[in-house]
């Protein structure tokens, strides 16, 4: 192997993902040299704080700057996180000529489209397949593996912490808040975890994902999105009494030339192999015009999971500058992103209603006001009152919400649920 062969690596970061990207070139270097010809050397690695004590690595340093701007180092990965430094030392990187792997979703939500323009003007390569959905390889497979065919819809449960808190509610009856702190305490989620539980996380990774699928620039900000807070055990019953398994997804719909793309609770059919995903696994489900249905499962997070999707990526980036060439950003144009308003879906609602006669005609009226047709009502006594569990047709979401304030005000109806979306089974 000569002296070409030898890719020098800087790893900016040495927390869950940086120390596993350290090992698993330490572990597989000689296999990796085997199968590609190319020797992985881990030569800088950037931490914040130098006091703690580490192993894996000797001669950290605190000046991320400086490994960026290091002739010593080929390539950058970076696996700090956040927006600030990394965005900075990614684009010092880029402008530098060197190949930059990321894992930060956050980054490549917010200022993807700028990164990409740097990656373009420097002629190397930002990869960032550990950015979503963790060991998963999707952002590939949608770039390349589906570039020929075009995608109509991707459904995916992109947070591993809401999925097992949601499944811990489904199969133990736990409450919210007893799921989320077996999470805690089993490392799943954060001590503050809004990030997750109020979808701020799968959003970023949809806007990523809708920008890749349908080759328009979306933002996290594009996104609309609920947690999962809202959902109750008595909503996860009711919703398996009917069928259906509650999951947080990401819902991307190519509509018209529009992209729409929201990130909410959803009732997902029994039958959907999407409502098989239990715990912190995560899965994404890609219909494609010629492919058909396909499901991308895995692992969606943890420091080993997300640091062997970031090997690949190094391992291809190193290839790449070895040729002189580079993956080619993808192209990204301006589309409409749809209102949730104009988005169409089915839904669930459940309302406590006086247990009186024509109770059911009065709220059945004032679906039909807004023009949402009811396919399923299940009625469940309890005592004075009754609870109405209803599902409805394909409706305009404007008209749902026209219909929940009008329920809201009328006198028998004690209390509106949580409005669920319902889909996998359009009717
Ligand atoms: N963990 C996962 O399961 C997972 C999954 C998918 C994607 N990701 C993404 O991967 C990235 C890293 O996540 P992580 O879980 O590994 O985070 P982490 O455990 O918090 O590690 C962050 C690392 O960055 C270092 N750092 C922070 N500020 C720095 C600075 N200014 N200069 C140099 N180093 C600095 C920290 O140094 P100290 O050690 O001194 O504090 C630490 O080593 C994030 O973008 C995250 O979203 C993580």
């Amino acid at each position: 192997m000569d002296g070409n062969s030898t890719v020098r690596v800087g790893v900016l970061g040495y927390g869950n993902v940086g120390a596993a990207v350290v090992a698993l070139i330490g572990e597989n270097g000689d296999t990796i040299a085997a199968r590609t010809g190319l020797r992985l050397e881990v030569a800088r690695v950037a931490v914040r704080d130098l006091s703690k004590a580490r192993t894996g690595f000797s001669g950290f340093t605190d000046d991320a700057a400086s490994v960026v701007t290091d002739p010593d180092v080929d390539l950058v990965v970076e696996v700090i996180g956040g927006i600030d430094p990394a965005k900075s030392l990614v684009l010092a990187a880029l402008e530098a000529g060197k190949p930059v792997v990321t894992a930060n979703k956050e980054l490549m939500a917010a200022y993807g489209a700028e990164l990409f323009d740097a990656a373009a003007k420097a002629g190397v390569d930002l990869l960032f397949e550990a950015a979503v959905a963790g060991a998963i390889p999707l952002i590939r497979p949608l770039r390349e593996s589906l570039a020929g065919d075009r995608i109509t819809r991707v459904l995916g449960i992109v947070n591993g912490t809401t999925n097992f808190i949601l499944t811990r509610m489904t199969e133990s009856g736990q409450t919210f808040a007893e799921a989320l702190a077996e999470a805690q305490s089993l490392g799943y989620a954060e001590r503050d975890p809004t990030a997750d539980v109020e979808g701020h996380d799968a959003a970023a990774k949809a806007s990523i994902i809708a920008s890749l699928a349908f080759g328009v620039r979306v933002v996290a900000s594009d996104v609309y999105r609920e947690g999962i807070t809202g959902v109750s055990a008595d909503d996860i019953r009711m919703a398996g009494r009917l069928g259906y398994v509650v999951k947080l997804l990401a819902v991307i719909d190519a509509v018209n030339g529009e992209v729409a793309v929201r990130v909410h609770p959803t009732m997902v059919p029994a039958a959907h192999p999407l409502a098989s995903v239990r715990e912190a696994f995560n899965a994404v489900f890609v219909e494609g015009a010629a492919a058909g249905e396909l499901m991308f499962y895995g692992r969606g997070a943890g420091g080993r999971p997300t640091a062997s999707a970031a090997l690949g990526d190094v391992i291809d980036a190193a290839a790449n500058l070895r040729q002189g060439t580079s993956a080619g950003v993808p192209g990204l144009a301006s589309a409409r992103i749809r209102p949730m308003d104009e988005v169409r879906s089915q839904y669930y609602l459940s309302l406590d209603v006086a247990d009186l006669p024509g109770v059911l005609e009065q709220v059945a009226a004032a679906f039909a006001r807004h023009l949402v047709s009811i396919v399923q009502v299940l009625q469940v006594g309890m005592g004075q009152e009754a609870r109405l569990v209803l599902v409805t047709h394909t409706a305009y979401e404007r008209d749902m919400q026209a219909t929940v304030a009008e329920l809201r005000d009328l006198d028998h109806v004690d209390r509106v649920g949580t409005l669920l979306r319902v889909i996998g089974g359009e009717q």
